[in-house]
């Protein structure tokens, strides 16, 4: 049977660091807030980088740590919601940008926060069934351009970034085990931006309010339910207890929603990835990003278990489970 093997990881973050005592001079907020409401101290953001060119950088990374050529790539899946453009997808300026082969497919996918495991997931079934050899799967965002910075309830979350894997097709019992992708579009009220396309009149959609809208407290509570719930289905399905897991890397938005689902799971502190304190939400970003540091800090290792768990606006929610 042939499974999608990660056989490298990549990241990349713009180099401005805005701190929370930057943030302090902005807006009415304070350090002492942000940290203990959220764990995050300070987060990039892209000056001069676009979507398509940190997501670029990420999966060059991730290329030569795997060894692989653009000219292998068969797929690009870019999961995010703040494109380079409208269209043409962000995946195929990174095809271009890179140098992937023509011919080669490339998509983006807006799952919002949840965007690179949904990409993951699809990534996975193309390869799994044999229609792609490798894959290139990317998370970027960058919510700078969203968020309101006068709006101390959001501007403080967020953060830019990207993260990629590219995804081997091999046999044997290492690789993706399971990856499952969940919405319910009823709750899309809770966390969105943007307005809808046409017929609505210029002059209307120029004055509406363009920047990120949240209903923070509400996803806090369904956060914490869904990701319990997408974890607990990734254990089942695979048959893990919670001794078998060597590391959860789950999406980073807030520490206090990371340390519930720590506790649901009785996990020990030193079993959870966290990096949200240097990098703040960076969305679709989030998972590639912790993951890749993860792997370069040696904390993941052959044939450890490893599971991932997001979720975000949409509402959507997913979970994965890999042998390393
Ligand atoms: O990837 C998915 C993205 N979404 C999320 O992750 C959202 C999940 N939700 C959260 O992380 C939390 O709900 C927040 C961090 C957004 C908010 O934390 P909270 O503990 O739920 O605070 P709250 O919204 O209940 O606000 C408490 C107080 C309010 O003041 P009053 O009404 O009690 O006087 C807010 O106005 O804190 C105030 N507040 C702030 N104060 C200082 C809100 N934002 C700030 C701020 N600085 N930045």
């Amino acid at each position: 049977m042939l499974r999608s093997k990660i056989i490298g990881t990549g990241s990349y973050v713009p180099k401005k660091i805005v701190t929370n005592q930057d943030l302090e001079k902005m807006v009415d907020t304070s350090d002492t807030w942000i940290s203990t409401r959220t764990g995050i101290r300070e987060r990039h953001i892209a000056v001069e980088d676009s979507s398509s060119e940190m997501a670029s950088k990420a999966a060059k990374n991730a290329l030569k740590a795997a060894g692989v050529s653009p000219k292998d790539i068969d797929l690009i899946v870019v999961g995010t919601v703040t494109p380079e453009m409208t269209f043409p997808s962000t995946a195929c300026f990174v095809q271009s940008h890179l140098g992937v082969k023509a011919g080669a497919a490339a998509f983006d996918v807006s799952a919002a926060c949840s965007g690179f495991l949904y990409a993951l997931d699809i990534a996975d079934k193309y390869i799994k069934t044999g229609a792609a050899g490798k894959a290139l799967v990317i998370g970027v965002d960058q919510f700078s351009k969203l968020v309101d910075w006068n709006d101390r309830a959001t501007c403080v979350l967020f953060g830019d970034g990207a993260g990629a894997v590219v995804l081997s097709a091999e046999k044997g019992s290492r690789g993706v085990l399971s990856c499952h992708i969940h919405s319910d579009g009823k709750h899309w009220e809770m966390l969105y931006s943007g307005n809808p396309c046409p017929p609505s009149p210029f002059e209307e959609r120029k004055a509406a309010n363009q920047y990120l809208v949240m209903n923070g407290n509400e996803t806090f509570k369904i956060a914490v339910r869904t990701m319990g719930g997408a974890i607990t289905e990734a254990m089942e399905q695979n048959k893990l207890t919670a001794e078998d897991i060597s590391l959860l890397i789950p999406h980073q938005a807030n520490l206090r929603i990371i340390n519930a689902t720590r506790d649901r799971l009785k996990l020990p502190d030193e079993k959870v990835y966290t990096n949200l304190d240097r990098y703040g939400n960076t969305s679709a970003g989030s998972i590639p990003l912790a993951l890749d540091e993860a792997v370069r800090l040696g904390r993941v290792k052959e044939n450890d278990i490893i599971l991932f768990v997001s979720f975000g606006g949409g509402l959507t929610w997913a979970s994965a489970a890999v042998r390393w």
